[in-house]
């Protein structure tokens, strides 16, 4: 095997960054030769050539804890360059708690883009230990510069900070934006009146997200708080705002009982993609006690897909005025989304894939399934639910429509250090291969980590042998997965140097898991609660079944738990999604207590 300052020298003079990474990821561990640290200090400083900072910033964080004690020195280096690129390094190091006290130096460097980035760089710790250290920032005689990127890692932590922190920058217009949907979220809708009337759009927008985000996470208002002349410049601005502001316009008219804001919303040509915003307000206004019987007419008259939706909001809106039953539903109005035909819609995929639906995922549910039924030539839910009890494909079509398929790599960070230093090390103890089942797990993403998780963990020399199965109720997800394409969308956390490496770049800038962890990773279509194909199943060592749980009903629950205690073995781990406890739910398994939170065992080793 190549020694560690072989690998670490080649990587520095690669300039193919994926071969590059891929030669780091194959860097044995262990401590490298000072003389390979000078080289790489050395091309840090090359300011000939931005491909050479480049490859030493990431060789750099590839050395890890080794190198902190020579990037505390290079922090007082008389290059602003280089001091940003050893903030850089940092920030691709967050993994390492001893990075934070270099970051905290940084920021208080002379040079306004390090300190930014050393702030960006904090933002990428716990929000418990980050949001207050940013938070000290937000004081009066710090440049604006600063304060804008302590304000964005504060909304990026989701973290909340005294509003009186947040006013002292809402005239700057560097962090006007942000700190008004600060004030907003924060529910201080006061100070956003002011900006709705601003001249800036930036302004305006600013304090209307801020606004529409307060009113979601259910922060009090008066509907008195918007005057008419607001209103109509919010309704004006809901035919030219981008989608996003618009959407948030919409709310926030409804929220004062007015539904203008739909009415300005019918011209665009986007109009599809604001329709959930438009039937939210809508239910928004009616509660209020609004007519909402126009609004809909006008939005049926425009709209063709969700014409039937339309419908069911007029036929509910006249019953609930009348006060009475679905039977007195206006003679002239077809019977389209009957609560009857409703409940046999939520019965039925409760009992073929284990899924919950309450009333209040009722629209949501019509407007995916609005398509299948248009697509089948059905002309109520009724009939829609009745085709899907003959035809087994529309079946896997509704099933798949219905369900949120969100993941991505390298997702909830906790479970994942839980099982690079603690689970997978126990499981892997004595050489003994580690067996993966990932239950539910979308389009690839969380198996490919788990695998890359495991690749390392073997050239550490702590597991010895790994595969995983990846399995889940949707087909489209699982081609998906198999065929191990992923764009952006897949990549919402920064990787580390060592987590990229795991991946090759297709020619279309797409990412592909190498092929060593592919090879590894198996797929197969597969309904939790379809007993009989899960029994059919081996014994797995350990059980990813994150974000998966929280969808299904109390009894597919209890069901898949049992299936998940018989299929691992003694001693096994299961790991759920973080905001997923079996801590009030009767189960047979034991509790893995981990560094962040805990995974469960199956006790009978
Ligand atoms: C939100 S994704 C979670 C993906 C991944 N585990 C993660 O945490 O990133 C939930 C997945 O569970 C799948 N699912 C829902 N019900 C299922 C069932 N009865 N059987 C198998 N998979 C199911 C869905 O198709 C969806 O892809």
């Amino acid at each position: 095997m190549a020694d560690i300052d072989d690998v670490l020298l080649r990587a520095l003079g690669e300039g193919d960054p994926a071969r590059r990474r891929r030669l780091l990821a194959s860097a044995p561990s262990g401590p490298c030769a000072s003389s390979t640290v000078a080289r790489i200090v050395q091309a840090l400083h090359d300011d000939t050539d931005v491909g050479i900072r480049t490859a030493a910033m990431e060789v750099f964080a590839a050395v890890g804890e080794q190198a902190l004690p020579v990037l505390d020195g290079l922090l007082d280096d008389p290059q602003a360059g280089v001091r940003r690129l050893v903030v850089d390094v940092l920030c691709l190091m967050t993994t390492t708690p001893k990075a934070l006290p270099l970051l905290r130096r940084a920021m208080v460097d002379q040079s306004l883009a390090v300190r930014s980035a050393a702030l960006e760089g904090i933002a990428r710790f716990d929000a418990a230990i980050a949001a207050p250290i940013l938070a000290d920032q937000l004081i009066a005689g710090v440049p604006a510069a600063v304060a804008l990127a302590a304000l964005l890692g504060i909304e990026q932590l989701q973290a909340s900070v005294p509003p009186s922190s947040l006013r002292r920058w809402v005239d700057d217009p560097l962090t006007a934006g942000v700190a008004l949907r600060l004030l907003g979220r924060a529910g201080e809708f006061g100070d956003l009146m002011p900006a709705m009337s601003s001249p800036s759009r930036l302004r305006v927008r600013a304090a209307v997200i801020g606004l529409a985000d307060g009113l979601e996470r259910g922060r009090r208002f008066t509907p008195g708080m918007l005057d008419a002349t607001t209103r109509a410049r919010l309704a004006a601005s809901i035919g030219e705002a981008d989608v996003d502001a618009a959407a948030a316009a919409v709310g926030v008219l409804a929220h004062a009982g007015d539904l203008g804001g739909v009415a300005a919303a019918l011209g665009r040509n986007d109009l599809t993609r604001l329709l959930p915003a438009m039937h939210r307000a809508v239910a928004v206004a009616q509660g209020l006690g609004v007519a909402v019987e126009p609004a809909l007419s006008a939005m049926a008259a425009v709209t063709t897909l969700p014409a039937l939706d339309v419908v069911k909001e007029l036929q509910d809106a006249a019953r609930r005025r009348a006060g009475r039953g679905a039977a007195d539903a206006p003679p002239t109005a077809p019977a389209v989304f009957s609560t009857a035909a409703y409940a046999s819609l939520t019965a039925w995929l409760a009992r073929e894939a284990g899924l919950a639906f309450g009333e209040d995922a009722r629209s949501r549910l019509e407007a995916r399934l609005m398509p299948r039924l248009e697509a089948r030539g059905a002309t109520t839910l009724g009939e829609y639910v009745e085709l899907l009890q003959r035809d087994p494909d529309e079946a896997v079509t509704a099933i798949d429509a219905v369900t949120v398929h969100e993941t991505y790599f390298f997702r909830e960070p906790a479970s994942l250090e839980g099982l690079r230093d603690d689970i997978g090390p126990a499981l892997g103890a004595g050489g003994r291969p580690i067996h993966v089942w990932s239950a539910g797990c979308s389009s690839g993403e969380e198996p490919y980590t788990v695998g890359m998780i495991l690749t390392a963990l073997e050239r550490e020399g702590r597991c010895r042998a790994w595969d995983v199965l990846g399995t889940d109720v949707s087909p489209a997800s699982i081609a998906h997965a198999r065929r191990g394409v992923y764009g952006p969308r897949s990549f919402r956390s920064r990787l580390t140097p060592n987590e990229a490496a795991s991946f090759e770049q297709l020619a279309d800038g797409a990412l592909m898991p190498r092929a060593n962890i592919r090879d590894r990773v198996r797929f197969a279509t597969l309904n939790l609660v379809d007993t009989a194909a899960v029994s059919r199943l081996p014994l797995f060592d350990l059980i990813f079944c994150r974000n998966v749980l929280i969808y299904l009903t109390p009894a597919a629950r209890g069901l898949v738990l049992q299936a998940f205690f018989r299929h691992l073995r003694p001693g096994g781990a299961l790991v759920l999604g973080h905001s997923e406890s079996l801590l009030h739910v009767e189960n047979p398994f034991g509790i893995w207590p981990l560094k962040r939170g805990l995974a469960y065992r199956r006790g009978d080793a």
